[in-house]
């Protein structure tokens, strides 16, 4: 029987977009206010993507850095797994076009739909490659150009949102580092709560479509907003769990930039001081499935984690998903993965 190897995150890279939309440049697109925006949510402005820029272009940008972050190169890459709710297009995959423009000609290629739990669904989807055996070295990148999808006419959704991207290189680990508790989960009954109603089978593009607003982002705040803030605590406690730990042997949590009040009310439920969980939603908003790849970089890249920590992921958003990793940080320690 093969031995099952231990996998961690050898490598981040994250791209954001250089054009800032501030909340007082909200206030004239919207009737909203900073003052409304900054207390409700935290969020004090987030970056925006260029016309010509589509989420594999961010994607790609956020790849090439992981990489050199983890000294791979792009042929040495496995798999290639693009977490997105904004792809360029149907199809192909965002994760094939990222595939071609990195030319990581041996990477298998596909893209996970799992609103903003998508990067966590991908670290975890993909170290099970690299356990089996299969893989050596799997890209896990979540990208997103939400403003893209956004009504700019709606004040209740598109002053939340921002563009970005973060990516991940995975590889075998130091034995007792790495990933080492997981939890996922999904009730597509909360579906409606959350979503993008046109331009797939249900609701094939028309004109009708267009003019009824369905190629943007319906969002059902309030119902959310109570999804969040009891499931990130709880799916927290339950990758801790698998991983035979507690929330006090937490040293930082990332949580999904969503909201600063969902995020201090998980790490009220895990009686964390907030000087251990990682907020950057006041300088990027929610962006999706990149949003905790970036907090992530940020934290590791800012020193504010170190080898040996615990450190725990956890995220919620359309399907509705969640999802939470624990991951022993060893990333100095992983010689044996290079
Ligand atoms: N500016 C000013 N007023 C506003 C704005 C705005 N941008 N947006 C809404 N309001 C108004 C509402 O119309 C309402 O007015 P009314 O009382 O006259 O009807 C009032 O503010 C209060 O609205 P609420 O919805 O009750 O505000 P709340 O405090 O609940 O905050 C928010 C709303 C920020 C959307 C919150 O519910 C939330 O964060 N929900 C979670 C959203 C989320 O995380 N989504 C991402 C999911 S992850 C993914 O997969 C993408």
């Amino acid at each position: 029987m093969k031995e099952i190897k231990d996998v961690g995150i050898i490598g981040l890279g994250t791209y954001l977009p250089e054009k800032i939309m501030t909340n007082k440049d909200l206030e004239s697109i919207v009737d909203t206010s900073d003052e409304w925006i900054e207390s409700r949510t935290g969020i004090r402005e987030r970056r925006i993507a260029s016309p010509d820029m589509a989420t594999s272009d961010l994607a790609t940008r956020a790849a090439e850095k992981a990489l050199i972050d983890a000294g791979v190169t792009a042929d040495e890459i496995d798999l290639i797994i693009v977490a997105t709710a904004t792809p360029d297009m149907s199809f192909p995959s965002t994760a094939c076009l990222v595939q071609a423009n990195l030319k990581a000609s041996r990477a298998a290629a596909f893209d996970l739909a799992a609103g903003c739990s998508g990067f966590v669904y991908g670290i975890v989807t993909g170290s099970q490659f690299i356990k089996a055996g299969l893989y050596k070295k799997v890209l896990v990148v979540g990208a997103e150009t939400l403003s893209k999808i956004l009504d700019w006419t709606d004040r209740n959704t598109c002053v939340l949102f921002g563009d970005g991207a973060g990516a991940a290189v995975l590889a075998e680990t130091e034995a007792g580092y790495g990933i080492i508790g997981a939890q996922l989960g999904a009730d597509g009954s909360g579906g409606d709560l959350l979503k993008l109603p046109a331009g797939g089978s249900r609701n094939p593009a028309s004109s009708e479509t267009v003019t009824q607003k369905m190629h943007f982002v319906h969002m059902n705040g309030n119902e959310v907003f109570k999804f969040a803030v009891k499931i990130m605590g709880e799916a927290a406690i339950q990758a801790l769990e698998h991983a035979g730990l507690s929330a006090n042997d937490v040293d930082c949590l990332i949580p999904h930039q969503a909201n600063n009040r969902i995020i201090q009310s998980a790490a009220k439920r895990l009686k964390l001081p907030m000087d251990k969980v990682m907020v950057n939603v006041d300088k990027y908003g929610n962006t999706s499935a990149a949003s905790i790849p970036i907090a992530l970089e940020e934290a590791v890249h800012g020193g504010k984690i170190r080898q040996g920590d615990i450190v725990v992921l956890v995220g919620f958003g359309a399907g509705l998903t969640w999802a939470s990793a624990v991951i022993k940080w060893g990333k100095e320690a992983d010689t044996i993965a290079k």
